[in-house]
C-alpha cells in the first residue's frame, strides 16, 4: 500500500474503488484506460448507459482486467446508484456521463436537461446519502467533468475564461452543464460534500464519436465525402489531447482542495478551417489509399450552426500554479497521434457509422 497524497484532507490510500459514470463514451473511456495503467490496484465500476456515443469496444483490451467491472445502467436511476456505492465500497465518484454534443442538443434539448441536470442531481443525492451513512470520511471524493462552454463565447482579445468568469452559457448543451456545475458547487457550500470540479476545453484523440468535428473530418477525408466547416470557419477552439485532460483529472483528484474548481485546458487555440487545413496535410502525408487527394480539395463552407459560440479559451493559471499541472501535446504532436489512430483503427470506427449515424448526418448537414 502507498501513500497517494499528504494533506489534511487526503485522498484514501491504494488501492482505492472508483464509479466512473460515462467511462464507455469517449473521455471516461480514455480515463479508464488511462487509470487503470496508472494505478493497477484500484478497482474501477464503470456505468454507463450505452446511449449512441456509448461503446463496449472503448474498453476492448480491459475485459480480462480483474479490476474493472462494467454496469449497464442510467445516472437517473437512484436505487441502482445506492447499491453501487454501497455494494462496491466506493471512495470516488468520477462524473463523466453526459449528453455532450451541442448539435444534438439544438435538434433535442430534452435528453440533455435530464442526464445533465437531473443525472447530476441523482448522483450528487446518492453519494451526499451514501456519504453521511459511513461517518463523512474525508477522502471520498465526487469529481464533476465540465466544460469552458458555460463560460459562453469570447471575443479576439478577451483573456481566456479563468474560475472565476461568469457563467453564461449559449446553448442548451452548456445552459444544462451549467446546471449541473451550480448544483455541485452548492452540495459543498450547502453539506460540504467534498466535490471537485473540473471544466476543460475541447478534447480530442483515439475513441472520439465520428459526429465530432475532428473524428468526423478524418474519417470524411478517408472516404473521400465533403468536409462540411461551419459558417466563416474562423470559429476558435482550445484543443486539448484527451490524455493529458486525463492526467490533469487525476492531479486534481489527487492535488486538488475540495470544493475547488480547476479550468483545464490545452494552450492551443486554433481556427476550425485551420484545423482543418492541419488535418488535411496529415491525411496527405500518412494516408496511402486517398479517394481524393490533396485532401484540402474536400472543404465545404455549410450553414452556420444556430447560437454558434465565436472563440473559446483557458487561462489554465490556477491548476500550473496550485496543483503543478501542464499539458504534454502541442496540437501538432496530438493530432498526429489522432491521425495514426483512425488510420489504424478502421474496424473501430466503421461499424458507427449506422444507418442512425447517416439519419444523424442528413439531419444536421441538409445543405452539405
Ligand atoms: P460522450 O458523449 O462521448 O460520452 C458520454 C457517455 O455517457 C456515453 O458513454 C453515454 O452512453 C453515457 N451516458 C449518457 N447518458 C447517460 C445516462 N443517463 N446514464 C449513464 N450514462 C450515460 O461524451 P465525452 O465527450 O466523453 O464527454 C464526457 C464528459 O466531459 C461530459 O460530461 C462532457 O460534458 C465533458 N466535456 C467534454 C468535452 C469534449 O470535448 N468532448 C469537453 C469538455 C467537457
Ligand atoms: P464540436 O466538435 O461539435 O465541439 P463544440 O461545438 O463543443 O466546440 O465542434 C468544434 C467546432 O467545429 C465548433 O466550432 C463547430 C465546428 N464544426 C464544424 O465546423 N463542422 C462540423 O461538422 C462540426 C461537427 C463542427
Amino acid at each position: 500500500m502507498r501513500l497517494v497524497v499528504e494533506q489534511n484532507q487526503a485522498l484514501s490510500r491504494e488501492p482505492r474503488t472508483i464509479l466512473v459514470t460515462g467511462g464507455a463514451g469517449f473521455i471516461g473511456s480514455n480515463f479508464v484506460h488511462y487509470w487503470c495503467q496508472q494505478y493497477p490496484g484500484d478497482r474501477i465500476v464503470v456505468l454507463d448507459a450505452l446511449t449512441y456515443a456509448g461503446n463496449r469496444n472503448n474498453l476492448a483490451g480491459l475485459e480480462g482486467w480483474a479490476n474493472l467491472r462494467f454496469v449497464q445502467g442510467d445516472i437517473c436511476d437512484r436505487p441502482l446508484i445506492d447499491a453501487l456505492l454501497q455494494e462496491e465500497g466506493i471512495d470516488i465518484l468520477a462524473h463523466f456521463a453526459a449528453e455532450s454534443h451541442v448539435d444534438r442538443s439544438i435538434l433535442g434539448p430534452d435528453a440533455f436537461v435530464r442526464t445533465n441536470v437531473i443525472g447530476t442531481f441523482t448522483l450528487l443525492e446518492a453519494f451526499r446519502q451514501y456519504w453521511l451513512t459511513n461517518g463523512q470520511p474525508t477522502h471520498f471524493r465526487f469529481h464533476h467533468v465540465s466544460t469552458d462552454e458555460v463560460y459562453g463565447s469570447l471575443n479576439p482579445n478577451d483573456p481566456g475564461f479563468s474560475e472565476t468568469t461568469p457563467y453564461a452559457p449559449n446553448s442548451p448543451y452548456s445552459a444544462s452543464k451549467a446546471g449541473s456545475d451550480h448544483l455541485v458547487r452548492a452540495y459543498y457550500h450547502t453539506y460540504g460534500l467534498p466535490t471537485l470540479m473540473t471544466n476543460c476545453s475541447n478534447n480530442y484523440g483515439p475513441y472520439h464519436f465520428p459526429e465530432k468535428l475532428i473524428p468526423l473530418m478524418c474519417i470524411n477525408i478517408l472516404m473521400g465525402k465533403g468536409l462540411p466547416v461551419y459558417g466563416d470557419g474562423q470559429n476558435i477552439r482550445d484543443w486539448l489531447y484527451v490524455e493529458d485532460h486525463c492526467s490533469a483529472i487525476d492531479a486534481v483528484l489527487h492535488r486538488g482542495k475540495p470544493g475547488e474548481t480547476y479550468n483545464i485546458g490545452g494552450n492551443n487555440e486554433v481556427k476550425n478551417i485551420d484545423l482543418v487545413h492541419k488535418l488535411c496535410e496529415l491525411m496527405d502525408e500518412l494516408a496511402t489509399d486517398l479517394p481524393v487527394r490533396p485532401a484540402h480539395k474536400l472543404i465545404t463552407f455549410v450553414k452556420d450552426r444556430p447560437g454558434h459560440d465565436r472563440r473559446y479559451a483557458i487561462d489554465a493559471t490556477k491548476l500550473r500554479t496550485e496543483i503543478g499541472w501542464t499539458p504534454a501535446e502541442t496540437v501538432e504532436s496530438g493530432l498526429r497521434k489522432t491521425v495514426q489512430w483512425y488510420l489504424t483503427h478502421r474496424n473501430w470506427w466503421q461499424p458507427l457509422l449506422s444507418p442512425e449515424y447517416q439519419a444523424y448526418y442528413k439531419q444536421v448537414y441538409t445543405s452539405v
